[in-house]
């Protein structure tokens, strides 16, 4: 909606009025659409001042740490919803019904299984590979298995590839496990929920079925509901370009994948252990809080900090909580990284460098905590992570494409030579 209107003020040249575009709730924006034609373009690198879209699947207030999915509070979907109703909300706009979310659940775990070749797929990674390496590739891969459902002009094709990620990222996550383990791969079993699931092929052999626990099963249901989406992040951002090409769902969720592996975003979880190693113990806390505060030392507090939230993470909150409950559940209390992680949570939120540039702890920081409690590998984090925040790209995927789209192509300003003639080889100094 535009009602109110900006003008542009350019030295030299005539008055720019632009139109001021309101959303539901959340700043106003600029249309600066019309811009271009006054001969200029606005420069804004890391996007810190631009929406590159219009959207209604998530809202978040950085200042006042909120964060709605469909206007619900993720706070209330952690403690009344689960995963898989989140993701019928996230795609389709409206928690589901009794009817609709038996008839998803179902749909989804029919297609939980990967066609049999994909396994062949596995042999050509080396076993060291990093989980993130092979997810790329065989999430990509889905594309040339999947013919019948790739018209993305087609809403059931749509449809039926939505479904069909959401259902195999959790068999493929598992597989990548298995194969750098040298385990046999676990089929899904659709007894169980999403969750317990997604732990039974992670953890089961075919000589050992042991039962879930359930407190284990819901803190996983509960990292999968809060990655569930972010709106427009790097990783969100990537899928919408790439898909707004035309590309097939199973490449843009793969180009997502490799966007969400950096250290800066989904990466964090496991740079938060890895960082926990690096410092070793309590003793040396002190040396690398001064290593984060220094300019020149390139050292940041993985898990603190984020580009949104300038106040607590709501998800961080309840990562909180459900952090303390699968500690008690494994009876965990003396582990020295443990300890070194609470430390550290304890100076951040004391200390007036953290409190000033509200660098509070992230999602990321109680998850990788959680996950390497539960028994996964560090190296898995970012693979979980990518499971969970299927759902959210293929969800801005859906709605990018539900409605006219223009291909994303971003402008720069030039800082490079002006036209210049090529010197022969032989006369170049
Ligand atoms: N440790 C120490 N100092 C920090 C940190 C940190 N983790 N994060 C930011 N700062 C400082 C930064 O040096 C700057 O200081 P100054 O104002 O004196 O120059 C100030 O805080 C503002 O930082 P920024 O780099 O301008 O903030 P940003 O919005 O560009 O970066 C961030 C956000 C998440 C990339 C950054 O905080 C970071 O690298 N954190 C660690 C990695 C991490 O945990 N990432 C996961 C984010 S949550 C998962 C997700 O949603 O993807």
């Amino acid at each position: 909606m535009a009602d109110k209107k900006a003008q542009l003020i350019i030295e030299g040249a005539a008055p720019v009025e632009l139109p001021i575009l309101t959303g539901t709730v959340g700043p106003d924006v600029i249309d600066v659409r019309g811009l271009g034609a006054s001969g200029h373009f606005t420069f804004d690198p890391g996007f810190m001042a631009t929406a590159s879209c219009e959207s209604k699947i998530t809202y978040i207030d950085g200042d006042k740490g909120v964060l709605l999915h469909r206007g619900y509070p993720i706070e209330q979907l952690a403690e009344q919803s689960d995963y898989l109703e989140t993701c019928y909300l996230l795609l389709n706009g409206e928690l589901p019904n009794e009817e609709q979310k038996a008839k998803f659940v179902s749909n989804v775990k029919n297609h939980t299984m990967v066609h049999e070749q994909l396994k062949t797929f596995f042999n050509g990674f080396r076993r060291d590979a990093h989980p993130m390496a092979v997810m790329c590739g065989v999430v990509g891969a889905l594309s040339a298995f999947y013919h019948d459902s790739l018209d993305i002009n087609n809403p059931q094709h749509r449809e039926i590839s939505a479904v069909r990620l959401v259902a195999k990222m959790p068999t493929l996550a598992a597989m990548v496990y298995k194969y750098s383990m040298g385990q046999p791969m676990m089929y899904p079993r659709n007894d169980l929920t999403y969750a317990e699931n997604f732990l039974h092929m992670m953890f089961n052999t075919p000589c050992e079925i042991k039962p879930i626990s359930p407190v284990l099963a819901k803190a996983m249901d509960r990292i999968f509901i809060l990655h569930a989406d972010h709106e427009q992040n790097a990783s969100t951002s990537t899928v919408r370009l790439a898909g707004s090409s035309g590309a097939n769902p199973f490449a843009c969720i793969a180009a997502g994948i490799a966007a969400l592996w950096g250290p800066a975003h989904g990466g964090a979880n496991e740079a938060v252990l890895t960082m926990l190693d690096e410092i070793g113990d309590v003793s040396n806390i002190d040396t690398y809080i001064a290593k984060a505060k220094d300019k020149n030392d390139p050292f940041k507090l993985m898990g603190f900090g984020h580009r949104v939230y300038k106040n607590r993470d709501p998800r961080a909150t309840v990562m909180k909580q459900t952090c303390d409950e699968v500690l008690a559940e494994l009876g965990i209390k003396n582990d020295p990284q443990l300890q070194l992680a609470m430390r550290l949570e304890e100076i951040a939120l004391t200390d007036p460098y953290f409190i000033e540039r509200s660098l509070y702890p992230n999602v990321d920081f109680y998850s990788g905590i959680i996950l390497k409690a539960i028994g996964i590998p560090t190296s898995m984090f970012t693979v979980i992570f990518a499971l969970a925040r299927t759902v959210g790209w293929i969800s801005h995927w859906k709605e990018m494409l539900s409605s006219p789209y223009k291909i994303g192509r971003p402008r720069q300003l030039y800082t490079g030579e002006q036209q210049r003639d090529i010197t022969a080889l032989k006369d170049r100094k």
